[in-house]
C-alpha cells in the first residue's frame, strides 16, 4: 500500500497485485483469465477498501476459555457496482464480503462528450448506515466517478470508498476535487489518457475483455 501524491488516493502497491494487473494487461489473456484476475485482484483491494470499518468488543467461549473478541459493528458494506464493467470487480468482493448489500447504477459515457449519462439505478434504503464502496475498474475521465458519487450522496450515503483497478492523474484530479471526502484505492496510476478516453498504456475496454464482447 502506497500513499499516492493525490489526497486520499491510495495505490495498492504489492506483488501479487502488480503481477496480476500485469497479466491482465496483456493483449492475450483470455475472457476466463481476464475475469479471473479481475477477481483475484478485487479481492485484495477488498481488503484495503474496508480498512476503516468499524469493530466492537464481544465476549465469546473458545474451546479452552472465554475471551474478549471483535466483530463488525452495526450496519455494515453495501457495494455499488457501476454496470457492467464494475461487475467484475464486485464477484471478487462479495467473496470477502458475501454478505454486504449491492447497488447497481448504470452509466454510460457519450462517445461524442465523454459525459456519463445514467440509465439504471437500483440501490439498498439504508445507504446512509453502511460503508459504501463503489467499484468500477477504469477511472479515465474521472467524470462518471464523479457523478456516480454525486448520485449517491444524494441517496444517503456518507462514508464512501472508490475503488478502481486502473486511473491516471488527470482522472484523479477531476475527481477528487469534486469528492475531496472520498478515498480511492486503485491498483495503479497509468501515464495518460488518449483522445478517445482509454488510459494508456492501460488494459483497454475493461467490459469489453470482461464480457468478451466488442
Ligand atoms: N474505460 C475502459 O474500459 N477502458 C479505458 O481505458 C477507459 C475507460
Amino acid at each position: 500500500m502506497q500513499p499516492s501524491s493525490f489526497p486520499n488516493v491510495t495505490v495498492l502497491d504489492h506483488p501479487l497485485v502488480r503481477h496480476k494487473l500485469t497479466r491482465l494487461r496483456q493483449v492475450e489473456t483470455s475472457t476466463a483469465g481476464f475475469r479471473r484476475l479481475t477477481r483475484e485482484i478485487s479481492l485484495l483491494m477488498a481488503y484495503e477498501a474496508t480498512r476503516d470499518m468499524k469493530l466492537e468488543d464481544v465476549e465469546i467461549e473458545t474451546p479452552l476459555e472465554p475471551m474478549t473478541g471483535q466483530l463488525l459493528s452495526g450496519k455494515k458494506l453495501c457495494f455499488v457496482s457501476i454496470l457492467r464493467a464494475g461487475n467484475g470487480i464486485l464477484d471478487g468482493m462479495l467473496d470477502l464480503v458475501p454478505a454486504a448489500r449491492v447497488g447497481h447504477l448504470g452509466l454510460y459515457r457519450d462517445p461524442a462528450t465523454l459525459e456519463p449519462v445514467e440509465y439504471y439505478i437500483k440501490l439498498p434504503e439504508d445507504m446512509g448506515e453502511r460503508l459504501c464502496i463503489v467499484v468500477d475498474p477504469m477511472l479515465a475521465t474521472g467524470h462518471s466517478a464523479a457523478a456516480a458519487v454525486t448520485k449517491l450522496k444524494q441517496a444517503g450515503a456518507r462514508q464512501i470508498v472508490f475503488v478502481c483497478l486502473l486511473s491516471v492523474p488527470e482522472g484523479l484530479r477531476a475527481f477528487t476535487a469534486a469528492h475531496p471526502d472520498v478515498k480511492v484505492v486503485t491498483a495503479a496510476i497509468d501515464r495518460e489518457l488518449d483522445d478517445h478516453g482509454y488510459i494508456r498504456p492501460g488494459l483497454g475496454d475493461a467490459g469489453d475483455r470482461l464480457f468478451g464482447t466488442k
